[in-house]
């Protein structure tokens, strides 16, 4: 049976491997972070969650204040509403050999994680690059509105495009 439960701090080694195949096999995170641990677990979260099957960790979502820069403020002009009545779904993903079984283990992730938004008065929203058209589909298909698009320099120099995407108000409405 599948259980959704808060991060522990004991999770994260095993998260940071199952984070890595998911990298290996959807390129996410697109640029592949030094730690995978330190991707997971960066300073500002609001929340964090893991979705465990049968004992094993087959997903993982978390909150934060915001995403990438740029994101925010585009999803405050759309919305009117001040940063802390918003609030980024960020770090979502599941384990690709659980996905195919029918679990739904990232609309669970998803959903339960705009609940916990909503109950900390935050409307979701969340950043996704253009070139990922599964998990475009996948927010759409929750109720996720484009607003935009802001773009992302790497250290490195390269850029990638992210589109921003508002989820539904609390009371479901779409955005
Ligand atoms: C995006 C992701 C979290 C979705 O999780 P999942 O466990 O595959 O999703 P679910 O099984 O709950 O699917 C829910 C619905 O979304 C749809 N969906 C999921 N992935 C999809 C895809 N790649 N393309 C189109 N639709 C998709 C499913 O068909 C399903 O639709 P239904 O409700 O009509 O049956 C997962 O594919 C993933 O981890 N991707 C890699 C990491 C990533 O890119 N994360 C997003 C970062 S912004």
């Amino acid at each position: 049976m599948m259980l959704l439960r808060p991060r522990r701090s004991d999770d994260l080694e095993r998260l940071a491997e199952l984070l890595e195949r998911v990298h290996r096999h959807d390129g996410y995170p697109r640029s592949r972070p030094g730690s995978f641990v330190a991707f997971l677990d960066r300073a500002d979260l609001l929340g964090a969650w893991v979705a465990e099957l049968d004992g094993q960790l087959v997903g993982h979502v978390a909150a934060a204040p915001e995403a990438a820069p740029g994101a925010l403020e585009l999803v405050q002009r759309s919305t009117e509403r001040s940063a802390d009545d918003l609030g980024a779904i960020v770090r979502l993903f599941s384990d690709p050999d659980h996905r195919a079984a029918g679990h739904r283990i990232g609309a669970q992730l998803l959903a339960h994680v705009q609940a916990e938004l909503w109950r900390m008065g935050r409307r979701p929203f969340l950043d996704v690059t253009t070139a990922s058209p599964g998990p475009i589909a996948f927010y759409r298909t929750h109720g996720f509105l484009e607003v935009g698009t802001t773009t992302h320099t790497f250290p490195s120099g390269v850029e990638l495009e992210l589109a921003v995407f508002l989820g539904p108000d609390l009371e479901g409405k779409p955005a």
